[in-house]
């Protein structure tokens, strides 16, 4: 079975300091990885190595089965990987439906760019875009706000709207950076019940960073804690939640 995602000895240093230090790291199709480890751990760096936002000073990446070294966001989401961005402040004031439609035309940026000179070819594309929105929207529950600006929604009605937007590049394997971080309880939950359900309906793969324990423990059929730049200790929950250094280094200070 081809991983989705296969790092190999990724590392990264911002001047002088190594943050994240070797770390080897793969996720078969259909599995949900949970990354979770002290604050300055490196996960953050990590994600954005694997998404093509930072470039490694070292390592290679392939992306369902693909060299994807060094490629910048929008190739990897071609090949399938994509993640949730906070929402940019611009575009506060766009519609919700709005934010997701521009999600798509940000990915088929050049396919559109082709269309641009055939408006009934343009037209048509719109029209699919919107239609794939309004999916999306209902998927992530928030139908009933398409027409409200971005502003308006809650922060974890935002964190689903983030997530809508990943869902328009119809990508397998999605990187979810603290989705449940300062969202309301019952929220958490829904975001809980939507990972489940893109997962097991949709297929889709997630590595999930998250400080919420009990998110972790619920969600990921791996986990794989990091320190310093490393991978700690990695394997089901009760595995690693059982090891001492992990003990020591991060779950000992949230029991
Ligand atoms: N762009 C950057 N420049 C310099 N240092 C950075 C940068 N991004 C992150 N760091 C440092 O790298 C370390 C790891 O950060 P981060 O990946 O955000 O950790 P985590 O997400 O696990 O909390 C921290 O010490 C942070 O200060
Ligand atoms: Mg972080």
């Amino acid at each position: 079975m081809t991983p989705r995602l296969m790092a190999d000895g990724l590392t990264k240093r911002f001047s002088g300091t190594t943050v994240v230090d070797n770390v080897s790291f793969y996720v078969d199709p259909g599995q949900i990885v949970g990354l979770t480890g002290p604050n300055g751990a490196g996960k953050t760096t990590l994600f954005n190595l694997l998404s093509g936002v930072l470039k490694p000073d070292a390592g290679t990446l392939t992306v369902n089965g693909v060299d994807a070294t060094n490629l910048p966001p929008y190739r990897l989401a071609r090949l399938g990987l994509v993640r949730t961005f906070q929402l940019a402040r611009e575009l506060d004031r766009l519609s919700v439906l709005e934010n997701v439609q521009l999600a798509a035309r940000n990915n088929v940026g050049e396919s559109l760019t082709g269309a641009l000179f055939r408006p009934a070819a343009t037209r048509q594309a719109e029209q699919a875009i919107t239609q794939r929105a309004r999916e999306v929207l209902s998927l992530v529950s928030l139908s009933a706000h398409e027409s409200k600006p971005a502003a308006a929604l809650s922060g974890g009605q935002k964190k689903l709207l983030e997530l809508a937007r990943c869902l328009m590049a119809e990508a397998d394997i999605i990187l979810l950076d603290e989705i449940a971080a300062g969202v309301a309880p019952h929220l958490v939950e829904e975001i809980a019940v939507l990972i489940r359900r893109l997962n097991r309906e949709h297929g889709k793969t997630f590595v999930i960073i998250e400080h919420n324990i009990g998110f972790i423990r619920n969600l990921a059929s791996r986990v794989v804690v990091m320190a310093s730049g490393k991978v700690l200790a990695e394997g089901s929950f009760d595995h690693v939640a059982a090891d001492p250094a992990v003990v020591a280094s991060y779950l000992g200070q949230a029991a």
